[in-house]
């Protein structure tokens, strides 16, 4: 299976985003043909500072290294590096209802949160699309904040093979990232928004002040205690063994367990998990080339599958360009 996600750049990567998808489309790559690219033609709809852009697509291409994205099985990319993408995005443009761009979910709550309303903006869901169907994926991994735009995408398939009258452009199917709700150190979900993220890549330091200040109740240490009701218990789960993750719900159970306690396991459980990865990506940071040479393959890769694409694209709708009349 062809599966294809792409990654808006939102900074600095915390446990959430990790759980909630980078995991999972790591797994994907084992047993699929994976496409992974840094949307930085999407991020222009809300960043608007080079430096800081660039900045923002290295670190994802860094972030991904680190937590095990093998370049040789996924292709890593940036968008921006196939320039097919934005021609079929305009082509979907004469096929797309301007009444659809208006109903997207997303455009409505971006401008509600005062982000400037932009054509790029009202046009992201198109973008989108033609990221998505330039490659003939088969599957999309996303989150469920990104389902509308799938289901627009599907439809941007079907308009523009009925106007064509024939299959030209494949119809992806969604995969909802496994939804995983991951406690902030407030108790609310872990979120940006909300200040109460644990950085991944935080100092060892910071990481482990972060844990040890994760809201709980006042249960006595020696009273019993319910695993489910606990954030810290929550968190554990995430990152323990199930062998080991029920062994401290039981002790919770029994009473006796502290909450100070779990959080130590806690943060013994993060730094094994991810210590690793904070050296690898610092490893990796030092060398510019390695990340751009990944970049560049990646690319060079995946754009073979967008010109074949793009081919069937401009012979159904009658695009001829000198470079095809050359060859
Ligand atoms: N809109 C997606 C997000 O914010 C990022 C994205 C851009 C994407 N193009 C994509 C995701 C294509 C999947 C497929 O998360």
């Amino acid at each position: 299976m062809r599966v294809l996600s792409g990654v808006q750049p939102s900074g600095k990567l915390h446990l959430g985003n990790y759980l909630g998808a980078i995991k999972q489309h790591i797994e994907l790559q084992q047993e699929n043909e994976c496409l992974y690219f840094i949307a930085n033609y999407h991020s222009l709809t809300t960043v608007q500072d080079a430096d800081r852009l660039a900045e923002l697509t290295r670190d994802v291409a860094l972030d991904y290294l680190a937590l095990g994205l093998d370049p040789a099985k996924a292709c890593l990319f940036r968008q921006s590096d196939i320039p097919e993408v934005c021609e079929l995005a305009w082509i979907l443009s004469t096929v797309t209802g301007e009444g659809l761009m208006r109903r997207a979910h997303s455009y409505k709550d971006k401008i509600a949160k005062g982000i400037t309303p932009t054509m790029g903006l009202m046009s992201y869901p198109l973008l989108m699309a033609a990221d998505i169907l330039v490659y003939d994926s088969d599957v999309v991994p996303v989150g469920q904040d990104q389902v509308q735009h799938l289901e627009m995408t599907q439809d941007m398939a079907g308009y523009f093979n009925n106007v064509y009258k024939r299959q030209v452009l494949k119809r992806p199917e969604v995969r909802l990232n496994e939804a995983c709700v991951v406690p902030g150190v407030d108790g609310q979900k872990m979120s940006k928004s909300y200040g109460n993220t644990i950085g991944l890549f935080d100092d060892p330091e910071v990481v482990r002040k972060r844990i040890m200040s994760v809201k709980t109740d006042s249960t006595p240490v020696e009273a019993p205690k319910d695993p489910e009701c606990c954030n810290v218990f929550c968190i554990l789960r995430l990152l323990a063994t199930p062998q080991d993750a029920e062994q401290f719900a039981e002790a919770y159970r029994q009473g006796g367990l502290g909450y100070g306690a779990v959080k130590k396991r806690v943060a013994e459980l993060f730094e094994e998990t991810f210590g690793p990865a904070r050296e690898r990506r610092a490893e990796l940071a030092a060398d510019p080339d390695l990340v751009e040479d990944v970049l560049a393959d990646g690319a060079r890769r995946a754009r073979v599958f967008a010109g074949e694409v793009m081919e069937r694209v401009r012979r159904a709708c009658g695009i001829v360009t000198a470079a095809a009349r050359r060859a």
